[in-house]
């Protein structure tokens, strides 16, 4: 059995104009030290998975009304908010979407992360002050014992973000969820956050949920792809398969977008049209409106996932046997 089994996940919320369901069928499995990337546009339900893994999304005001989400052999959504309170932090942790408004302004930054490790495991402030140094460290925080005495305020993003991770690792969780990690940076802090992600994974026996809208960020951090579009996923497979032979028509778009250096490129290629509100989903394939490939099952249809191969699977009626649409 996988560490993580997310499946048909189903949310909704009540708006304004009447209920929404923002996430349909959502399903994806993570094995122990994997490192799964989860892509799509903003807007297509990156965040709301990962709030709904940890059992946060009532707080957001959403209900989980389908699915199951088995962590550890446990079924998570007949826990507890104590029980949750157990496991958020000590063994699945959330880095989430706004770094920084993440830490706390009043307290220091050392303490934010003594605080972490008392919550779970029963140190003495000396004990727990030694291991959060030790983590400033390992996080690659220059002079970590005069970094431990400042405040949020004094720390550049990529400093911030690198505490927030800190605090993430601190009770060495068998998960950790980051949901856009990389966002807020600027590039070039971007990339030392992408290598100290790369040289955590080795250290750290946890696997990762790697939340983003980058490609390139994946390409360079995951062993596997889970690809989202309007509350659904699409496609998913090893990195290798996603990159090399994609097959959902979103996915080759998603991948043709991407700058080429190598490349002459005269126009970067744009999907055209933009990802629905949930008010306004399509009926069967929700890619249906942007897709050069639309056959007329299409249009009323569900497709679900397909086996391509045993580390490759797509949600397309192009590719089901029994695609005798138009
Ligand atoms: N608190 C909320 N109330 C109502 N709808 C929400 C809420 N949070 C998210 N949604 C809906 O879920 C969709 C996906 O949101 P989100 O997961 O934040 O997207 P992203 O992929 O950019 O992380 C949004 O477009 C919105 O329609
Ligand atoms: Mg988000």
């Amino acid at each position: 059995m996988s560490l993580l089994e997310v499946s048909g996940l189903k949310l909704r919320f009540y708006s304004l104009d009447g209920p929404i369901e923002p996430l349909d069928r959502v399903g994806f499995q993570l094995e122990e030290g994997e490192v799964l990337g989860l892509v799509g546009e903003t807007g297509c339900g990156k965040s709301i998975t990962a709030k709904s893994i940890i059992k946060l999304i009532s707080y957001s005001g959403g209900e989980i009304i389908n699915g199951s989400i088995i962590f550890d052999h446990e079924d998570l959504l007949s826990k507890s908010e104590k029980e949750m309170q157990k496991i958020r932090g000590a063994k699945i942790s959330l880095i989430s979407q706004d770094p920084m408004t993440s830490l706390d302004p009043v307290y220091r930054v050392g303490d934010q992360i003594i605080e972490a490790i008392q919550v779970h495991k029963k140190l003495h402030y000396k004990e727990a002050k030694k291991k959060a140094v030790e983590l400033m460290r390992l996080m690659g925080i220059p002079l970590p014992k005069k970094v431990f005495y400042q405040y949020p305020h004094e720390l550049s993003g990529g400093m911030k973000q690198r505490i927030i991770i800190a605090i993430a690792l601190s009770c060495d969780p068998a998960l950790v969820i980051a949901d856009e990690p990389t966002t807020a940076l600027d590039v070039t802090i971007q990339a030392q956050i992408i290598d100290l992600f790369n040289k955590l994974k080795e250290q750290f026996q946890s696997a990762f949920l790697l939340i983003t809208h980058d490609l390139g960020v994946v390409a360079q951090m995951c062993n596997s792809v889970a690809i989202m579009y309007a509350g659904n996923i699409v496609e998913k497979g090893s990195v290798k398969k996603i990159f090399h032979s994609p097959n959902h028509p979103y996915t080759k778009s998603l991948l043709e977008c991407i700058p080429k250096m190598n490349q002459k490129q005269k126009k970067l290629m744009a999907i055209p049209g933009s990802v629905p509100h949930p008010l306004h989903f399509p009926t069967g394939c929700r890619f249906y409106p942007r897709c050069q490939y639309a056959m007329k099952k299409c249009l009323s249809q569900h497709p679900g996932l397909i086996k391509v191969d045993n580390d490759h699977f797509v949600a397309c009626f192009k590719y089901s046997n029994n695609s005798n649409g138009e």
